[in-house]
């Protein structure tokens, strides 16, 4: 088939047929058909990095395989596991069913994690030490490290096989020898010595959808994710209040604690921190309908 001609009538059938996920705004029909055109073509990107990447000709078999490629997505299956990457904070990774497809409302964790560092940095010039517990594809340990690179980075998940994946995300930007994982319950295999009140910043995206909840979830999420990257236990708040509870042990005075909440969690985490008596410069990161999403707070004793 001529390429114009199989580029419209395989949009046509995506603006028809495909649903697209609201916490995956970055996805429409066209940044969809690009993505798996380009993975068909044996050169696979996210559907963020398609936007102005021009398409190559397919031949005969490629067009095939788009064709099966586009019957899996519009059977649910989602984008990021055809195409086997995502992007994060501008940052290409790779993705698959191993752990959580990292969302774009994680973002506002990883940004404003972002200015905590540049801002420890100026204020104590070295090198700095961050942990990110829960790290799934290591999304946010791998693209903090991409950006800034002045620092060594801790990252752990209780799944072995986001784990591996993790671990594939630190070879693909040839991170190795400044980010290093393990398997761990929460910050479990941290505690030694070595990490007592050394840690100048501590990032977690916990599950946080009440165990309730979870059967209602998409079922795009649910058939093809992992459900431990959701399940939160019974108020959805089970990882976050160990969480809450450990990490002044590893962070240093003056550190920073950051993690995501889910909708409607925020204003119940921020008066747990508010009382703890280790923290203090409670911040909430508000999304663009002024929900609050994450939280920072500062180790002061
Ligand atoms: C919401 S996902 C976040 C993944 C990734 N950090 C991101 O931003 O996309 C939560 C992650 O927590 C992990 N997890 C669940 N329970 C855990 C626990 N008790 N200790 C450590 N990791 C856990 C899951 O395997 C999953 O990878």
């Amino acid at each position: 088939m001529k390429q114009d001609a199989l580029w419209k009538a395989q949009l046509e059938r995506l603006n028809d047929q495909l649903e697209i996920l609201p916490d995956k705004p970055e996805e429409t029909a066209e940044t969809t058909l690009k993505a798996l055109w380009l993975t068909a073509a044996a050169r696979p990107v996210s559907a963020e990095k398609t936007r102005g990447m021009a398409l190559p000709e397919l031949k005969d078999d490629q067009q095939n395989l788009l064709a099966e490629l586009i019957e899996k997505r519009l059977s649910g299956i989602p984008l990021a596991h055809l195409s086997g990457r995502q992007q994060f904070m501008g940052v290409e990774l790779l993705a698959g069913p191993q752990a959580l497809v990292p969302r774009k409302e994680t973002e506002l964790l990883g940004f404003a994690a972002l200015d905590h560092l540049r801002e420890l940095h100026t204020q104590l010039q070295r090198d700095l030490s961050m942990m990110d517990v829960c790290t799934g594809a290591g999304n946010l340990a791998v693209a903090l490290t991409v950006l800034f690179p002045q620092m060594n980075v801790f990252a752990a998940d209780l799944s072995a096989d986001a784990v591996s994946l993790a671990e594939r995300n630190v070879r693909f930007h040839h991170l190795e020898e400044k980010v290093r994982l393990r398997t761990s319950d929460v910050l479990d295999a941290f505690d030694t010595d070595a990490f007592y009140e050394s840690i100048d910043v501590l990032l977690c995206n916990p599950p946080y959808i009440s165990s309730a909840k979870v059967p209602e979830m998409h079922t795009e999420i649910s058939d093809h994710e992992p459900s431990l990257a959701f399940d939160g236990g019974a108020f959805g708040i089970k990882v976050l209040s160990k969480l809450a509870h450990d990490a002044p042990k590893y962070l240093r005075v003056g550190g920073w604690l950051g993690f995501e909440v889910g909708l409607g969690q925020g204003p119940a985490m921020q008066k747990r921190l508010t009382i703890h008596k280790q923290f203090d410069h409670i911040q909430p990161i508000l999304d663009s309908d002024g929900h609050i999403r994450a939280l920072f707070a500062q180790r002061i004793v």
